[in-house]
């Protein structure tokens, strides 16, 4: 009997750009992102919040930029990060009876929305452009640079998804001005995991800058090299592991027990703030391991605080995070491959936790909420 082999590469070129404005008419980045032609139809799908806010400018701006836009404003919070949702936009794409190759479906929202019509678009005629344009912190950062596309099913974060960038990204940093202060600090998380684990020069930038970066000037110079860090930093690590056949990831930091408890604490647990308790306890392991000093775990724990995130969350316990790493461990295919700082800017994989790790971490967490000690 025969045996037939096929072997084929999946090559990808998308681009990241920075624009101010995007929907102002004499902008012309969104027209050429999503390849606008004379008498162009395009699906947007926007968070229905950010369509309160921007929905008329952006209006204006397809009406003068002659595109038939039909504008489809959805509910983009965790719990609609659902099946639901994905086939309200692959319903949308269908009315409007979008071309396959030359009519990307426009994306505007936080990081729930982008992750939603990446889904939808990767499905639809088995793979439709899309463009994005991240409206949160955690979408300029983090969810709308990289390749990966996601809902939630049976309770579990990011069950479903797959792996399917945007041929554009605009990266407008205008629309955090009506982001609440919450959401800048649950961005931040994912900044400062970059910093943790790679860029220690990231990481003092947002220690030193702290309370420039919560303040009103989101413009700022600052955030100029904030993000500019927290961007290319991302890129480097996705770009040479974008369909993630290496399973050991640094950017993995703060997402092995995080998972878990972003779907026990949803809604009132963000993103980034379960991120945030996660990189706090996966730094208690590293001091634990003597992989932090007394003085790198203060600036980490510290750094989150004064951010505003939380160390620690009622449902982590020991069992409770033992019970996390056992899901995440099967995600990455029966290996823990947990990352833990090494050092602030560098990261090292631990692949043998054991349980008795977890009680040291849980009381270090405790003391040093306590009275600032780790005894
Ligand atoms: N695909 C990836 O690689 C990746 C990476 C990181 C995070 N994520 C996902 O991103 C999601 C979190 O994203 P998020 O933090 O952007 O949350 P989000 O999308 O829920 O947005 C946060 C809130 O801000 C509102 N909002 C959005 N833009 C606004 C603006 N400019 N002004 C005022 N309000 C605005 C939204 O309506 C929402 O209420 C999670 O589901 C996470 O899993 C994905």
């Amino acid at each position: 009997m025969k045996t037939w082999t096929v072997r084929a590469v999946q090559e990808v070129t998308y681009r990241v750009q920075e624009t101010t404005d995007v929907f102002s008419p004499d902008n012309d980045a969104l027209a050429a992102a999503a390849q606008f032609r004379p008498d162009a139809k395009r699906l947007v799908v926007i968070d229905a919040k950010v369509d309160e806010l921007y929905g008329d400018v952006m209006r204006g701006y397809f009406r003068s930029r002659g595109v038939d836009a039909k504008v489809l404003a959805i509910a983009a919070e965790e719990p609609h990060k659902s099946s639901d949702s994905v086939f309200t936009i692959v319903r949308g794409a269908d009315s409007l009876g979008i071309s396959r190759r030359s009519d990307p479906i426009i994306a505007v929202g936080g990081g729930v929305l982008t992750d939603i019509v990446g889904l939808a678009a990767n499905l639809y005629r088995r793979g439709t452009p899309f463009v994005r344009i991240p409206t949160t912190l955690v979408g300029l950062v983090d969810a709308a640079v990289g390749a990966k596309t996601a809902i939630n099913f049976n309770k579990h974060k990011n069950r479903l998804g797959s792996y399917y960038p945007a041929n554009h990204t605009l990266l407008d940093r205008t629309f955090l001005r009506t982001l609440p202060v919450r959401h800048i600090r649950n961005g931040l998380a994912e900044v400062i995991k970059i910093g943790a684990i790679k860029d220690a020069a990231l990481f003092e930038l947002v220690e030193r800058g702290m309370d420039d970066l919560l303040g009103t000037n989101l413009t700022s110079p600052l955030w100029d090299a904030v993000i500019d860090r927290a961007v290319s930093g991302m890129l480097d690590e996705l770009e040479r592991n974008l369909w993630e056949h290496e399973l050991c990831r640094v950017v993995d930091f703060g997402h092995t027990f995080s998972p878990r408890l972003e779907m026990l604490g949803e809604p009132t647990l963000l993103h980034g703030e379960a991120v945030a308790v996660d990189m706090a306890w996966s730094s208690a392991l590293a001091f634990a391991r003597d992989r932090l000093t007394a003085e790198e775990l203060r600036r980490m724990l510290g750094v989150l605080a004064a951010a505003g995130l939380p160390l620690n969350h009622p449902y982590c316990t020991p069992s409770s995070l033992w019970a996390a790493l056992d899901d995440t461990t099967k995600h990455r295919d029966g290996h823990q491959h947990l990352p833990i700082p090494a050092g602030l800017g560098n990261a090292v994989f631990v692949e043998n936790l054991r349980f008795d790790e977890l009680v040291r971490a849980s009381e270090i967490l405790e003391a040093f909420l306590r009275d600032g000690s780790f005894q």
